[in-house]
């Protein structure tokens, strides 16, 4: 039994269809500060498959270990936090209590309950501006916002905890750019309010809600001036999750001295595309035009990231296969059923 936190979310419902599809046992946690319980009827109707579902929060310790004992878990797959990098420089102690104390409530919980496998939610943020691409594990560690930090700390408290305790097994998993949907269209992202990140607002102004796209600088040294990033789609990624489950598994079977690991893995395409190379996607996609206006830079923003997804092929035997066009046409077939996200 897997006990997936934050599985209600955008990352964490498509994990959960692949894990049911895959025969897993699941129970979601998840406060539903940022997601919606229909996302986890779908993800049944998607499946075909029941999971269990307890409504709690992270920083409850005592919620937690009831969890893992109803359930009987044996591994965790831990999503829950908060994401938004503009709202964690406004809130640093909001996104450093859900993330980092969460996660430490989460890890004393599962120390009391012995349960030993752990994936964890990283993010590509916690190399901070590149020195160089593509990024590889190794690249030096500077996250430039409070986000950012908290999932850092959160990545040297796991390196401790596993140099303490080395039959522990642990995978952190540095995403990319999750995009896109489900294929069925029943699930996809449902970001509240104005969306921040480009594809939910470049599919927002496709279906007419949102006028035009603002493109934040036109002068990064990439060759269109525009913003360049390793986008992945979400159902890669969810792959990504069970393969990181299975190596992890494999290596408990494997080994004789119970020994663990803590592996730390980029989960990305290692292809880089630009702002108005998602805008030219996306309209061939769904047949619409996209307006849109060169504004500003954003600050905080940089120019070029992506990814050396090297080490996820040769660790856990995973390559994203899904590209531009698919994430594209997936994004805009879930905007397109559901204009209003969970709500339409
Ligand atoms: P999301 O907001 O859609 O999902 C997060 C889920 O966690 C939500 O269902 C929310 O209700 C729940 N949650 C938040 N705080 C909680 C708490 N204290 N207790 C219980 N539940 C809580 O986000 P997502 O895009 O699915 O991201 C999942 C994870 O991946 C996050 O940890 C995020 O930081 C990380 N990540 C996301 C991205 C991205 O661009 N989406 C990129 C890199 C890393
Ligand atoms: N962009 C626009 N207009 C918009 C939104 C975005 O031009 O309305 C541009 C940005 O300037 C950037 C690119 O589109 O060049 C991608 O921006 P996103 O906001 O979609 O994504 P970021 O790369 O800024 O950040 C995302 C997540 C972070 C995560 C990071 C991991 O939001 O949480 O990817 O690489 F840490």
């Amino acid at each position: 039994m897997i006990l997936v936190t934050g599985g209600a979310g955008y990352i964490g419902s498509h994990t959960c269809v692949e894990l049911l599809n895959a025969g897993f046992d699941i129970t979601v946690f998840d406060n539903f500060c940022n997601s919606n319980p229909e996302a986890l009827a779908r993800v049944e109707r998607i499946s075909g498959r029941k999971m269990g579902l307890i409504e709690g929060d992270c920083r409850d310790h005592a919620s937690l270990v009831a969890a893992l004992k109803k359930c009987k878990a044996n591994a965790v797959i831990h999503f829950a936090g908060l994401k938004a990098v503009g709202e964690s420089v406004a809130q640093p102690l909001s996104y450093y209590d859900n993330n980092v104390v969460g996660t430490l409530r989460l890890l004393q919980a599962m120390q009391e309950c012995d349960v030993k496998t752990l994936v964890f939610s990283s993010s590509a943020t916690v190399y901070g501006d590149p020195v160089q691409l593509p990024l590889t594990e190794d690249h030096p560690l500077a996250p430039t916002n409070p986000y950012g930090r908290s999932k850092l700390m959160v990545e040297e408290i796991l390196r401790d905890l596993h140099h303490s305790d080395n039959t522990l097994r642990i995978s952190i998993l540095r995403y990319f750019n999750p995009v896109g949907a489900h294929a069925s269209g029943l699930i996809g992202e449902d970001p509240q309010g104005i969306p921040n990140n480009l594809m939910p607002f470049v599919a927002q102004v496709a279906v007419g809600r949102r006028e035009a796209l603002s493109v934040w600088g036109n002068d990064y040294p990439t060759p269109d001036g525009t913003g360049v990033r390793d986008y992945i789609h979400v159902v890669d990624l969810a792959h990504g999750h069970l393969k990181a489950l299975e190596a992890l598994e494999a290596s408990q079977s494997a080994q004789v001295n119970k020994s663990g690991q803590c592996l730390i893995v980029n989960l990305g395409t290692g292809l880089g595309y630009s702002v108005l190379d998602v805008v030219q996607a996306f309209e061939k996609a769904s047949g619409r035009s996209i307006p849109y206006r060169i504004a500003p830079r954003r600050p905080g923003d940089i120019a070029s990231c992506y990814a050396d997804p090297k080490r996820a092929f040769a660790l856990l035997d995973w390559k994203a296969k899904l590209g531009l066009e698919e994430m594209c046409a997936s994004s805009w077939h879930w905007q397109c059923t559901n204009p209003k996200g969970y709500q339409s």
